[in-house]
This record gives structure tokens, C-alpha cells and sequence, in this order.
């Protein structure tokens, strides 16, 4: 037995997606496809250390410094998932240590940058033992593999806008993995901005696990499928036309949508807070007085992402501070941006 021990550290960003994906099927395979754009500044890092061994492979893992025992069966599904791709992970000991750029518990999804960076990290440690089973081009597989942990950190393995899921749109999307749409975006959507107004951190009270399970047997599924498939199909196009208007519209309607089915799951929970639905208020007035480019949109959970161009950064940032930022919890504000390679 080898006594050498390797090791990888590596880093992944949050994304946030415009067409939500919400639902699965198989593996961690979506019901319907979904379009985000990957983030800059909100971040995951991961270092691993691998130890070769004969005994079933064991795995340690710390979060920010502390031992976090309900992440671990997550890294255990994971691992066994990922043996097919990465041999490596049949034995031995494995130490995984995370961290995140953005402040603890903010109610950020990090489960995306979490399950990429880790993935990321693993398969550095493969590339170390032996590449005999590596692809040349590893950079599907990759997003392969962070689906596997989590359905959404497949669109975090890569930079700018990224779709996930089949489409009648494009005939090489895949369920499997995220595939980048930048040659096809509009440079005016290249700059876009992302403020994270943190309505509410701490843990949500309904995981995405059970929203996603929820959507199996909920009664307006079809209605969604095709929701998104059309949204899908609509947001490509205005993404392609540098169209801000129809954006908007499609990222507000799909914020609104995934709430909205919330409430109509059985049993209905709500994730929304009363100064996230303040916040968005003030937003579309904002807008109707201002006529600027500016929406938003919500993930499974309070905080609102407030999107628009850099060029409208002057503009924004006297509303947001004087505005929004007494909306947010701690006065919690996050100013980010889409990164594009
Ligand atoms: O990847 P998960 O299982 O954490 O699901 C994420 C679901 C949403 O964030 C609500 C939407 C999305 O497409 O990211």
C-alpha cells in the first residue's frame, strides 16, 4: 500500500438560472430544461486530499472548518455515482474540505457550486493516479458528474449562459449535462449584473429535494413541462435578439411560476417572505417610472436576484441602497455578476 497521499483544490461558482429547473426524473435527470447564467464573485472552494487504500473508500468531509453529518450521505450517493467515471473513488481515504466566498448561510443556493467545485476537485485527483479512463475532452463528463451530486451544479462547471435539459431548440442539449450558449447570446447580455438582495438568511424551512419530489404528482406538471419548454424556446430567441423586454418577461414569469407551484404542490408550502414580495413591488415601480432594463428572479427560497446591464449600474445602485437594502435581513446585499470566460 502507497503511503503518498494527493491532493486538489479547486473552485466553482453559484449560478442562477432564468428558466427554472424544477422536477426530475432517473438520475437526477430534469423533467423539464432549463437557461442560467454562471456567477462571479459567490464561490465555492474545495481541497481534497486522497489517500490510496484497500479498505471500501472512506470519506471525511468539513465545511468551512466543522464536520457537517447531514452532508455527508449527499457525498456518499455522490461517490458511488462517480466510481463509474473516476476509479479511484472505489478505495482509500478521502478528505473533502469546502468553503464559500459568500457569507455563511446568506440563503445563496450553494448546493450548485458546492457539487461542482467538489466534482471539479475529484477529478483532478484522477488526473494525478492515471488518465487511462479519461476522456481527452473531459469537460462534458465533468458537468456530468457535478449533476450527479446536485441537478443544478451541472450549469456550474461552465462559464456564461448554459443550458441543461432536451429542447426542441437545440438538438445536442442533453438531460446529462449543461452545454454553453454564449456564441448564441447577444453581447448586451454579456455584462448582466446580479444583486443578491438577502431577504432572509438561515436555512429554508422545504428543501429542494422535496420540491423537486413534490413535482412527480403535482396537478399542474404538464402544465409546467410545456410552460418551460416554451420558455425555453422564447428566452433563446430574445437572448440571440439582444431583446430585454421579452427576458424580463420570461424571467419574472418563471420566478412567479416556480413560487406559484409551490403553493399549488400537496401539501402547498410558501418560501416567499413579505419584504420579498415588497422588494419585487418596488422593483416594477421603479421600473415603470424609470423605464430601464431591470428584472428579477427568486430561486427556492425569499432572496430576490435583481438582474440588469452594467450600464445601468449608476442608476441601480442610489434605488437598490436606499430602496431594497432596508428590505434585506442584516441589511444583507450582494453585489454580483455573470462571468464569462
Ligand atoms: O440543483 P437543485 O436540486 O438544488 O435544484 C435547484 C432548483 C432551482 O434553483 C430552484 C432552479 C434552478 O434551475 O437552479
Amino acid at each position: 500500500i502507497s503511503t503518498q497521499s494527493y491532493q486538489s483544490a479547486t473552485s466553482a461558482p453559484s449560478n442562477i438560472a432564468i428558466v427554472k429547473y424544477w422536477g426530475k426524473k432517473g438520475i437526477q435527470e430534469p423533467v423539464n430544461p432549463s437557461i442560467s447564467f454562471t456567477l462571479s464573485k459567490a464561490l465555492t472552494k474545495t481541497a481534497v486530499s486522497y489517500q490510496p487504500g484497500d479498505a471500501p473508500l472512506n470519506i471525511e468531509f468539513l465545511f468551512e472548518g466543522l464536520t457537517k453529518p447531514d452532508f455527508l450521505p449527499k457525498l456518499q450517493t455522490l461517490s458511488d455515482r462517480l466510481k463509474a467515471f473516476l476509479p479511484f473513488l472505489n478505495s482509500g481515504r478521502l478528505k473533502i474540505e469546502s468553503s464559500n466566498t459568500f457569507p455563511h448561510s446568506s440563503g445563496i443556493a450553494s448546493s450548485a457550486s458546492s457539487m461542482a467545485s467538489i466534482a471539479k476537485a475529484l477529478l483532478a485527483i484522477q488526473k494525478q493516479l492515471d488518465t487511462s479512463q479519461l476522456p481527452d475532452d473531459y469537460r462534458q463528463m465533468l458537468s456530468e458528474m457535478a449533476r450527479l451530486g446536485s441537478g443544478s451544479a451541472c450549469r456550474s462547471t461552465i462559464s456564461g449562459w448554459v443550458l441543461w435539459g432536451e429542447t426542441l431548440a437545440l438538438p445536442e442539449a442533453s438531460n446529462k449535462y449543461g452545454l454553453s450558449i454564449n456564441q448564441q447570446v447577444h453581447d448586451s447580455f454579456n455584462d448582466l449584473q446580479d444583486t443578491i438582495l438577502v431577504i432572509r438568511k438561515g436555512s429554508k424551512a422545504v428543501s429542494s429535494s422535496l420540491g423537486h419530489e413534490l413535482m412527480t404528482h403535482h396537478p399542474y406538471r404538464q402544465g409546467r413541462i410545456e410552460q418551460a419548454n416554451k420558455n425555453t424556446i422564447a428566452l433563446l430567441k430574445a437572448l440571440k435578439d439582444g431583446d430585454f423586454k421579452a427576458f424580463a418577461q420570461i424571467c419574472e414569469e418563471e420566478a412567479l411560476s416556480l413560487h406559484g407551484l409551490m403553493m399549488s404542490s400537496s401539501p402547498g408550502y410558501t418560501l416567499m417572505a413579505p419584504e420579498s414580495l415588497r422588494a419585487i413591488k418596488r422593483i416594477v415601480k421603479f421600473r415603470e417610472h424609470q423605464h430601464i432594463p431591470v428584472t428579477y428572479t427568486l430561486d427556492a427560497g425569499p432572496n430576490i436576484h435583481l438582474i440588469y446591464p452594467k450600464s445601468q449600474s449608476k442608476v441601480m445602485l442610489p434605488f437598490i441602497e436606499e430602496h431594497l437594502r432596508p428590505l434585506c435581513d442584516n441589511q444583507e446585499v450582494i453585489y454580483d455578476e455573470i462571468s464569462i470566460d
